[in-house]
């Protein structure tokens, strides 16, 4: 039994089914027919076996965001976030999903100085957590090493417009593509990611027409965030859409309200724990 699939069975975890069917890379890609997908792709974060068994039925990918910078270890940008932080949450997710495909994260710093650096990041990453996929950001610059990385067995996705471990040459999280120039530059940089290998695209916070063109002017699938409903497939982060969080951006539709959940139910249990009426008769042990 490799470390991927642990006998969860005495743990909180959902039994695993058998044998586990997986969408694969080649289906994803398979999905976009002449710049056509009649099923939108639906894809949300995940950072955590538990998470991914309550996301994995209702999603086509699950990804490893490094957007657990901010949402489990509270930094400020996803710069700080390392290879090791990766790893032990990919292999987390990959540990509790059998049906979406994970595609894990580059952090910033593994993979921009050369392809061999990329792949060796990347080897890392898919070894340690059984994903099947990496996504990375950059356009026409990354080209390269997307189809380094292809030609040499590891499934790419590619990440333009607002790309946030950049946040300090952009100086902040605004919309891309507001000129002529940087909205002809992320087509442009689709279409490199694409001609390389990418099999998917996230395409985050750009101006819709921009996410609409760049839809069609590829043939792999482009997963919007504050982009397009017209994009191939949808992304948010989870923990956002969940209702987590106080303030999120614009693009982000709440689904529920965890955080005003959670704050009741504590609320709650601390009331029952001062006035000791928490536990119970049914919640402690005795011999009859
Ligand atoms: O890290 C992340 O969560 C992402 C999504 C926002 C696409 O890259």
């Amino acid at each position: 039994m490799s470390i991927h699939q642990l006998d969860t069975a005495t743990s909180r975890a959902h039994p695993t089914p058998q044998p586990m069917r997986r969408l694969t890379v080649p289906a994803i890609r398979r999905r976009k027919v002449d710049g056509a997908t009649a099923q939108p792709i639906v894809m949300l974060t995940a950072y955590t076996a538990r998470q991914a068994q309550l996301l994995d039925e209702h999603c086509d990918m699950l990804l490893v965001g490094d957007s657990l910078a901010q949402v489990i270890y509270g930094l400020p940008s996803t710069v700080p976030v390392t290879l090791e932080m990766m790893e032990a949450h990919g292999a987390a997710v990959v540990r509790g999903s059998f049906h979406a495909l994970v595609v894990i994260d580059m952090p910033f710093g593994s993979y921009e100085a050369a392809p061999e650096q990329a792949f060796a990041s990347a080897v890392r990453l898919l070894k340690a957590s059984g994903a099947a996929a990496v996504k990375l950001e950059g356009g026409a610059a990354m080209a390269p090493t997307v189809r380094f990385l292809v030609e040499r067995g590891i499934p790419v996705m590619g990440h333009v417009g607002l790309t946030p471990q950049a946040v300090n040459v952009l100086g902040g999280y605004a919309a891309r593509g507001r000129s002529e120039a940087e909205a002809s530059k992320i087509v442009s940089d689709a279409r490199a990611l694409d001609e390389a290998g990418a099999f998917a695209i996230v395409m985050e916070g750009v101006m819709e027409p921009i996410a609409i063109g760049a839809t069609e002017a590829v043939g792999c699938p482009v997963i919007g965030i504050g982009a397009s409903p017209r994009c191939d497939g949808q992304v948010l982060v989870t923990d956002d859409m969940l209702g987590m969080f106080e303030r999120v951006p614009r693009f982000v539709k709440r689904y529920a309200d965890l955080r005003q959940t959670i704050a009741e139910a504590v609320e709650r249990y601390a009331h029952e724990v001062r006035e000791r009426s928490f536990p119970g008769p049914e919640a402690i042990y005795r011999e009859d």
